[in-house]
């Protein structure tokens, strides 16, 4: 079974081919391409929903081409019949430079075959989602494979099925049964701060999140103010690992008493704002200084996410820990982690770094654990909606 995944929930372009095995629990990667728009976002300091949706509708169709010729994937050469092209003009009628780059590249390449196609319809940017949502339904529909939606969330949870160096192995996914369940998963993302309860694959209950700000947002906006550039993630963590804590640098660690499982972190971003302009105005806002509000920043950032999934393991008799979503790549924040579960005499499950941010690979493995469970998708071409708000 040939499954073709697909995301563009935010500002990468993914899409991965793989060839799921018989027994259907795991699978090999033919292909796995991500397109990053950051390099364009970075201008406006963010990611701009119009503009990213835009690029997706670009980038789709050499990220097709790449696919299908990597894979050598089989195509069937005919012209597409009259009621296909309206058909497919009709599903892709709010991105018209798609669908024609669509039907030419069908009836210059033929028709590519895939039995299954799984594509994210939320949660994310909702103009973002639709153009993968929508090609997706225009590609099922030729090719005649069933169309699986994917939440982005469960993705990032499915993400740290994949074995490091998949590419050279037969299988790339850990043996689904081998996890101890339940376990509880914490997804930090540029647009999420979750605290799942996971009683199996398939089976989540969200059991907290943040009230304001993401945690990668906060990253975002403090990385900012500290004039480093887009995404500010991985800046921030680059300047705190030569930060010093000093007595004058502290943040609140907002509602880490609150006694429930829900997070806020605009306060914490306006306290770090507060400082940095006292530091301004004092003529004292030196490199050293910012590395050691960086610093102070992801400590405050770790304790309040340490102590909610810490009560949420206990909470929930957790056997097992998941932390996913780009902001698991901060090594700060993963070593906090570490150190929780080893003294708990758990595992923790963290993604591979490269795939820690959004790939398709995590929406092709989120599929797996569908089909295994005998799942068969929706019909080709079935009308489907991108959930710009999509729960668990
Ligand atoms: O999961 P992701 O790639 O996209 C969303 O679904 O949002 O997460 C992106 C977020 C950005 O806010 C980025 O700044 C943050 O992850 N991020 C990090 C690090 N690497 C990426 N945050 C903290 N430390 C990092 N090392
Ligand atoms: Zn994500």
């Amino acid at each position: 079974m040939r499954l073709l995944s697909i995301e563009t929930s935010c500002d990468e372009t993914a899409m991965s081919l793989v060839e799921v095995n018989e027994r259907r629990d795991n699978f090999r990667v033919l292909s796995d391409i991500t397109i990053s728009q950051i390099d364009i976002h970075r201008e406006y300091g963010g990611v701009f929903p119009a503009l990213a949706k835009r690029e997706h509708a670009k980038n789709l169709i050499p990220l097709l081409k790449a696919t299908v010729d990597r894979s050598g994937t089989k195509t069937e050469v005919r012209k597409l019949r009259k009621e296909e092209e309206e058909k497919v003009q009709k599903i892709l009628s709010r991105e018209k430079n798609l669908a024609e780059e669509f039907i030419s590249y069908l009836s210059e390449n033929g028709i590519p075959h895939f039995d299954a196609v799984s594509v994210t319809i939320g949660p994310g940017l909702a103009p973002a989602l639709w153009t993968g949502v929508n090609f997706a339904r225009a590609l099922s529909l030729v090719s005649g494979a069933r169309l699986y939606p994917a939440n982005h969330m469960e993705g990032h949870i499915a993400s740290i099925l994949l074995k490091p160096r998949y590419l050279e192995e037969e299988e790339a996914l850990f043996l689904l049964d081998t996890f101890p369940f339940p376990m509880v998963a914490l997804l930090i993302s540029g647009g999420h701060t979750q605290l799942v309860h996971v009683r199996d694959w398939g089976e989540y209950e969200l059991v907290g999140e943040t009230l304001d700000d993401a945690v990668g947002e906060a990253f975002d906006k403090v990385a900012r103010m500290l004039g480093l550039p887009y995404p500010g993630g991985p800046e921030i963590s680059r300047i705190a690992k030569e930060g010093k804590i000093r007595e004058d640098i502290h943040f609140p660690r907002p509602m880490i008493h609150s006694g429930d499982f829900r997070f806020s972190f605009s306060g914490l971003k306006t306290s770090v704002r507060y400082l940095i302009r006292y530091f301004e105005k004092a003529g004292k806002l030196d490199e050293q200084t910012k590395r050691d509000i960086a610093l102070a920043f992801e400590e405050a950032v770790r304790d309040v996410l340490l102590a909610k999934t810490a009560k949420a393991l206990d909470e929930y008799g957790a056997r097992g820990l998941i932390v996913a979503g780009g902001v698991s790549a901060n090594e700060r924040i993963a070593q906090a982690f570490r150190e929780e579960t080893e003294k708990r005499g758990i595992p923790l499950y963290l993604p591979e770094r490269y795939l820690c941010g959004d790939n398709a690979l995590m929406i092709a493995a989120s599929a797996l654990l569908k089909i295994r469970k005998g799942d068969e998708g929706i019909p080709p071409g079935t009308e489907m909606r991108a959930v710009g708000n999509l729960h668990f």
